[in-house]
C-alpha cells in the first residue's frame, strides 16, 4: 500500500482522460482536479466492476490553475497546443507531465510547452468512451491499461494508479511497443475514417493488401527507429489487426462522422516523418497522410 498523496491535473476530460480522472478521484489517493473547457461537478463511470459516481473539481480558467506534482495530458495530439495555456500554469521544474496520447513523439510535442518539467510517455491501450460530458466508460483490452517506460518516472506514473483498477505495466523496450501500437494505429485509423466503415472493412481482400502495404513500410521506419522488430513482424501484425471486431469504430473513424479534426500529422504524419529523417520512402502511408490531413483539414 503507497501512502504517496500526489497533487493530479487532468486536461481533457474525453474517453480517456475522463476515465483516468474518474478512476483517480474514486481511488480517493490523490489530490484530483480536471481542466476543462466546461464545468462539472461529477463524473458518472462505468467500469466492469461496476458503476460508480465521483464528485470532481473543475477549472476552466487555467489562471486559477497552479503547479502540480502530475499533469495527465489527455487532449488529441493535435490539440496539445491549445492546452500551452494550462501546461504553463501547471508545470513547475518538479512536475512530471504523462502524455497520455497516442503516436511516438511524446517528448516532442509537449517538450516546448512545459519548460522544466518532466516528460513522462505512456501507452494506453484500454478503450475510453465518452457517453456525455460527464459519464464515461472504461472496457479493458489487453494484459495492461496503460504502459509507461521502466524508468523512475515511469514507475512513479505506475505508482499514482495502485489503489485503481487501472493496470500500468511498465517496460524496458518502451521504443518497441510504442511503435507496435503506432502500427495499429497506422492502419486502422486511416482505413477506417476515408472508407467511412466500421473496422470489418479491414476483413475486404483489397484492404488486406493495403494493410500489409502500410504495415511494410511502418516496419522499415520502426527499425531504423530502433524499435526491434522481428522479420515477420509485419505478418504477425496484420494477421492480429485482420482479427479486430468488425463491428468496432476507430477514433478517427468516430471524429470523421463527426467532423472533428483527425490525429492524422501525430500518428501517419509521425511515421512518414521518421521515416523521410532516416531516408526510408513510405509512399503509401504517405498517400494516406495526404487524404487524412485534407479530411482533418476540410473539418478543421
Ligand atoms: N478513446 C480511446 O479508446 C483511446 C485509446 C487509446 C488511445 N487513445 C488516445 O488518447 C488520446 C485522447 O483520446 P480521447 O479518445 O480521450 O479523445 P476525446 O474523447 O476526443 O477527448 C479529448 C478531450 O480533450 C479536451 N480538450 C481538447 N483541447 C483542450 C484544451 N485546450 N483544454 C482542455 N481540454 C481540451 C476535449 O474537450 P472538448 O470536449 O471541449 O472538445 C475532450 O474532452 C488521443 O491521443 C487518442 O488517440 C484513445
Amino acid at each position: 500500500m503507497n501512502d504517496y498523496k500526489a497533487t493530479v491535473a487532468v486536461i481533457g476530460l474525453g474517453g480517456i482522460g475522463g476515465v483516468a480522472a474518474a478512476s483517480l478521484c474514486h481511488g480517493g489517493c490523490h489530490e484530483v482536479v480536471a481542466c476543462g473547457r466546461r464545468p462539472l461537478d461529477r463524473l458518472r463511470l462505468e467500469r466492469p466492476e461496476g458503476e460508480v459516481e465521483v464528485p470532481i473539481r473543475t477549472l476552466t480558467d487555467p489562471q486559477d490553475a497552479s503547479p502540480v506534482d502530475w499533469v495527465l495530458l489527455v487532449t488529441k495530439a493535435q490539440d496539445t497546443a491549445s492546452a500551452a495555456p494550462w501546461l504553463e500554469r501547471l508545470c513547475g521544474p518538479a512536475t512530471r507531465v504523462a502524455v497520455m496520447q497516442n503516436g511516438i513523439d511524446h517528448a516532442a510535442r509537449v517538450k516546448p510547452f512545459i519548460g522544466e518539467a518532466i516528460v513522462v510517455p505512456t501507452i494506453v491501450y484500454y478503450n475510453g468512451e465518452r457517453i456525455a460530458p460527464d459519464h464515461v466508460r472504461i472496457r479493458h483490452i489487453g494484459d495492461n491499461d496503460m504502459l509507461a517506460p521502466d524508468t523512475e518516472d515511469g514507475r512513479a506514473f505506475a505508482a499514482l494508479f495502485e489503489n485503481v483498477p487501472i493496470s500500468v505495466g511498465l517496460s524496458a523496450d518502451f521504443t518497441t511497443l510504442a511503435w507496435r501500437k503506432l502500427m495499429i494505429n497506422v492502419v486502422v485509423n486511416p482505413i477506417t475514417a476515408l472508407t467511412r466503415l466500421r473496422q470489418g472493412v479491414l476483413q475486404h481482400t483489397d484492404i488486406r493488401n493495403l494493410t500489409r502495404q502500410i504495415l511494410d513500410e511502418a516496419v522499415a521506419v520502426a527499425r531504423a527507429d530502433g524499435a526491434d522488430l522481428k522479420d515477420d513482424e509485419a505478418e504477425r501484425m496484420a494477421q492480429f489487426i485482420g482479427g479486430f471486431p468488425e463491428d468496432a469504430g476507430s477514433s478517427m473513424y468516430f471524429d470523421t462522422l463527426a467532423g472533428r479534426p483527425l490525429e492524422s500529422r501525430a500518428l501517419t504524419g509521425a511515421l512518414v516523418e521518421i521515416g523521410s529523417r532516416h531516408g526510408i520512402p513510405t509512399p503509401v502511408n504517405t498517400s494516406l497522410l495526404a487524404l487524412t490531413n485534407a479530411v482533418s483539414d476540410a473539418n478543421g
